[in-house]
């Protein structure tokens, strides 16, 4: 059967502060924003915000949900490091710039014979940037220029401990193939060569699980691509075909549908389907990130949402053109491709903001200025 996934669509992790993370991803590693919104699972009004290269492309997408609510367990069964492509050449400027923000861990390291340097996220996440050939569109900043920025991901490093079941899910869910071994690192690599194809398997068989939950400083899950809402239903007959029965409904994330499933050991694994228009569903390309969209089910309670979130100070980047405007579509105006029929409509979380428990609004927080 041809592979149904394409590419890594997008990793997710959870930090604690949100300006911390805005300044992490932005300022230190140099992504572009390229959409603020919020978290569609719950009752918590909890940020969600999208980095990405130039292009905002899948396979370049790191997500967070800064969530200070609770502490979450790094271990096995999590993705443990988010890996991007940077030029060759570029490690000695990579080197200095982390230094500079504290962000540098430990020093040039290798790994299948390409060199790469660590960072350190303020809430302990940690990230690779390696050396390779990677042809797409670097965002720049006035700090990090195109002959030295990130192009999108490289790989992902999952902890496992167990390796044969890990790497079975990856292969016969999946259709990854095992390209190579470096120590303790399994690398896996999806057909048809794609930039952001590769997973490394971290074999740590004696690493205590991680938390499975929302929790600073954790990964939370790693998405992979499919072409449509068709093939996430392949996707998900593919899982259940294989006793993978826990495999979830198909959620509606706006930007995307996508489909959870728990892989062998504890990794939390999404496919994901763009929708048509994708992030340019309530903002244009060149305005991506620059203003607090909700989805329009959500736009009712937007006062109430905003003034629950803490106040955050964006990039020159990422402040609106016209302060104030909002382009967020109306209510009940939700444009996207039909949904799978196999499987039904998307489903839906409709929360109620502001009802429930309160924990995540700290003393002195004001409302987020966008
Ligand atoms: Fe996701």
């Amino acid at each position: 059967m041809d592979t149904l996934v394409t590419s890594i669509h997008h990793i997710t992790l959870c930090p604690g502060s949100a300006q911390a993370d805005v300044d992490f991803f932005t300022g230190v590693l140099g992504q572009r924003l390229v959409k603020q919104t919020v978290l569609l699972d719950g009752n918590i009004p909890v940020y969600h915000f999208y980095y990405g290269n130039a292009d905002a492309e899948p396979g370049s997408i790191a997500t967070s949900f800064p969530y200070r609510r609770r502490k979450g367990r790094p271990g096995s069964g999590q993705v443990s490091t988010l890996t991007y492509a940077v030029p060759r050449g570029s490690l000695p400027f990579w080197v200095a710039h982390l230094a500079q923000f504290g962000a540098l861990d430990g020093g040039t390291d290798e790994r299948f014979g390409a060199a790469f340097v660590r960072a350190r996220h303020p809430a302990g996440q940690m990230f690779e940037l390696m050396e390779a050939d990677d042809p797409r569109r670097p965002w720049t900043t006035c700090a990090i220029g195109a002959d030295v920025a990130t192009r999108g991901f490289h790989a992902a490093v999952l902890s496992v401990r167990e390796l044969a079941e890990a790497e079975q899910f990856f292969v016969d869910a999946l259709g990854f193939r095992k390209v190579g071994v470096d120590g303790d690192f399994h690398r896996l690599a999806l057909p048809g060569g794609n930039p952001a194809g590769l997973v490394d398997l971290h074999h740590q068989p004696d690493r205590a699980p991680g938390s499975w939950s929302f929790g600073e400083g954790t990964f939370h899950h790693i998405a992979f691509g499919v072409q449509d809402d068709e093939q996430l239903a392949s996707q998900k007959a593919l899982y259940e075909e294989l006793g993978y029965t826990d495999a979830s409904e198909v959620k509606d994330r706006y930007y995307f549908h996508s489909m959870y499933v728990r892989a062998p050991g504890g990794i939390l694994v999404e496919c994901t389907a763009n929708v048509d228009e994708g992030f340019c569903i309530d903002e244009t390309r060149e305005e991506l990130g620059t203003h607090l969209n909700l989805p329009p089910w959500y736009e009712d309670q937007r006062s109430t949402i905003v003034s629950m979130l803490e106040d955050v100070e964006l990039p020159e980047a990422n402040r609106p053109r016209t302060p104030g405007s909002q382009i967020a579509r109306p209510a009940g105006t939700l444009t996207q491709t039909a949904p799978p029929s196999r499987t039904g409509p998307p489903s839906r979380t409709n929360a109620t903001f502001g009802a429930g428990d309160r924990m995540a609004v700290h003393a002195g927080d004001a409302p987020a200025r966008h």
